[in-house]
């Protein structure tokens, strides 16, 4: 679930068993988007940004000819040990052709963030006519208080918060109308707030998903902006039972291309 290495904005690093911990939620809570797919036997799909492929294989074990891709080498070597086809590739250049009944994405297009209408052109090229693009990602309003925090204790340093923001949380308006612009014909589009249970303390998901951040700052001062960012979101996202809860927004959207 990664962005090109070339942007340095969203570079960062993926150990599979560090996102095992801390992320295992993300595939877990990632069944209503297959549900959505409504995937059948023997459909050929694309799971684009498959991180280490725990729902891929949900998907393969559903009987669906599955092909794999994330830009990371690390993710897609663990999607493999799953016995899954999975390659190393840019999503914002995918290097398909009219390959796919279906593609399918999940919390990977925010990613994606220097040129999202890439992804979908390449997503509209990867299909077959009348093939469908399915897909959950953060939309507007995404985690706005961890970013808020991200960027005030970056800004207290005298670093540009906002030029260091990595991820695209689209509005639903914005992206059905790159979806359109695309060739796609919009089915569904919903934004849905969905405060996330983390399996453990918010320092845990800082060091798996915003680790780009940190790799901006001098290695000695990451351990103190964790903990700087940590108190500045106890207030709001740990409960009185002691769990974080992080401000998750998705945009779920499921379109089709003219047959
Ligand atoms: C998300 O799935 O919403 C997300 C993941 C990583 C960083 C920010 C947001």
């Amino acid at each position: 679930m990664t962005a090109t290495a070339a942007d340095s904005r969203t570079a960062q690093r993926w150990d599979p068993g560090r996102y095992d911990r801390n992320a295992r939620f993300v595939a877990d809570l990632g069944e209503p988007v297959v549900d959505l797919l409504a995937p059948r036997p023997g459909e050929r799909i694309l799971d684009l940004g498959c991180g280490h492929g725990v729902l891929t294989r949900k998907l393969a074990d559903l009987g669906c000819r599955v092909t794999a891709v994330d830009a990371s080498a690390e993710q897609v070597a663990a999607a493999r040990d799953l016995g899954l086809d999975a390659r190393v590739m840019d999503g914002q250049a995918l290097d398909f052709e009219a390959a796919f009944d279906a593609v399918f994405s999940n919390a990977a297009l925010h990613w994606m963030s220097a040129d999202p209408d890439a992804v979908i052109a390449g997503v509209a090229r990867a299909l077959r006519p009348g093939g469908r693009f399915v897909g959950e990602m953060g939309g507007a309003g995404n985690v706005a208080r961890i970013s808020a925090a991200l960027v005030d204790a970056f800004d207290r340093r005298g670093l540009d918060g906002r030029d260091a923001f990595p991820w695209f949380f689209p509005a639903a308006e914005d992206y059905a109308r790159r979806l359109g612009r695309a060739g796609f014909a919009v089915r569904s589009m919903e934004l849905i707030p969905r405060p996330t249970t983390l399996p453990g303390d918010i320092a845990g998901w800082l060091e798996t998903f915003a680790e780009s951040w940190l790799l901006r700052l001098p290695e000695a001062g990451r351990s103190a902006f964790v903990d700087e960012v940590r108190t500045a979101l106890e207030p709001h996202l740990r409960g009185d039972d002691g769990i974080w809860r992080a401000d998750y927004v998705r945009l779920r959207f499921a379109a089709d291309l003219p047959a």
